[in-house]
């Protein structure tokens, strides 16, 4: 669950590629921030109540500062190219810390990373953080073109085994790039990038070796999902539609739920359940989580009963 918000300042913002603002933002009262796990994120909390989660990406010579990467995605919701429009350095924001979507896989014996896009802002901190362990790995950068990739000096000075791959060249082909990491059953695969790529992966059969994040959302409805109830405590029924999620749902009959990522990987929107089988459709719930039954995530989990009863207002 999310810790309480601080405020915070924009130290600096400047171009890290096309479209992609690089931000770093330092407490508003100067003192020292949280430190943050490699794979955490950051909620920027903007001011007319959206939340927006953002991967830490510190430089290699600062590892404790809190620098984030914004990619303007016109086709979002907005809260990007919100950002790119308003921050300057000065501006006051308030920022919650996010439970860690992406931990490293310590138990693996190698890490076969990938990044599509700005996940590399997830995967970067991965790859030092596995490299300062003394743990194995390897590491694929895949974007358009290099002109749209973040970070890219950083990634090529990194003291490893590293490859860019761009769309320009051919991009990749995912399931022979991880062939040799699906037979070897000590090794563990990261991907954090859009839905597309997830996808593809998710597909090869690696179990509890996976770890993915996607910085798109997942899809919360989509074909073939029904209508089904939910009820709160206080005895409200509400239909979530066919094409709606949870969230939307009892947002749109008044129930205030916190949320953030509204995509299934941030925790936030982690809610009780008291009744019925939930359709678990997040990436941040372990097996333990989803087998218990009593919780879920409502901003893309559904219902495999035709009620929910949840605990909500
Ligand atoms: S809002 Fe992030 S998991 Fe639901």
């Amino acid at each position: 669950m999310s810790a309480p918000p601080i405020d915070v300042v924009v130290a600096s913002v400047r171009t890290a590629a096309v479209d992609v603002l690089e931000v770093v933002l330092e407490a508003a009262d100067g003192s020292p921030l949280p430190a943050v796990e490699a794979g955490g994120h950051l909620d920027l909390h903007l001011e007319d109540g959206r939340v927006r989660s953002y991967s830490v990406c510190p430089p290699a010579d600062d590892p404790g500062a809190w620098r984030i990467a914004v990619l303007r995605q016109e086709q979002g919701r907005g809260g990007s190219v919100h950002l790119h429009a308003t921050l300057r350095p000065g501006c006051h924001l308030v920022v919650g810390l996010a439970r860690n979507g992406l931990p490293r896989p310590q138990q693996a014996e190698r890490l076969v990373l990938v990044a599509g896009g700005i996940g590399i802002t997830a995967v970067l901190p991965l790859a030092r953080a596995a490299q300062a362990a003394g743990q194995a790995w390897s590491l694929v950068y895949v974007g358009s073109r290099r002109e749209r990739m973040a970070f890219l000096d950083e990634v090529q000075s990194l003291p490893g085994d590293v490859r860019i791959v761009t769309s320009r060249d051919g991009g990749i082909d995912l399931t022979r790039e991880l062939a040799t990491a699906v037979g070897q059953p000590g090794t563990h695969v990261v991907v954090c990038g859009p839905s597309r790529m997830i996808d593809e992966v998710s597909g090869l059969g690696l179990g509890d070796r996976l770890h993915v994040e996607r910085f798109t959302p997942a899809d919360g409805a989509g074909p073939g999902d029904t209508p089904f109830e939910v009820r709160t405590r206080s005895g409200l029924s509400i239909t979530v539609g066919a094409r709606e999620t949870i969230l939307e749902a009892v947002e749109r009959c008044g129930v205030r739920v916190l949320s953030s990522c509204r995509a299934g990987d941030c925790g936030t929107c982690e809610t009780g359940v008291l009744e019925g089988v939930p359709d678990h459709r997040d990436e941040l719930l372990d097996d333990d989580e989803r087998a218990s039954g009593k919780t879920m995530l409502i901003c893309v989990s559904r219902s495999l009963t035709p009620l929910l009863a949840l605990d909500l207002p």
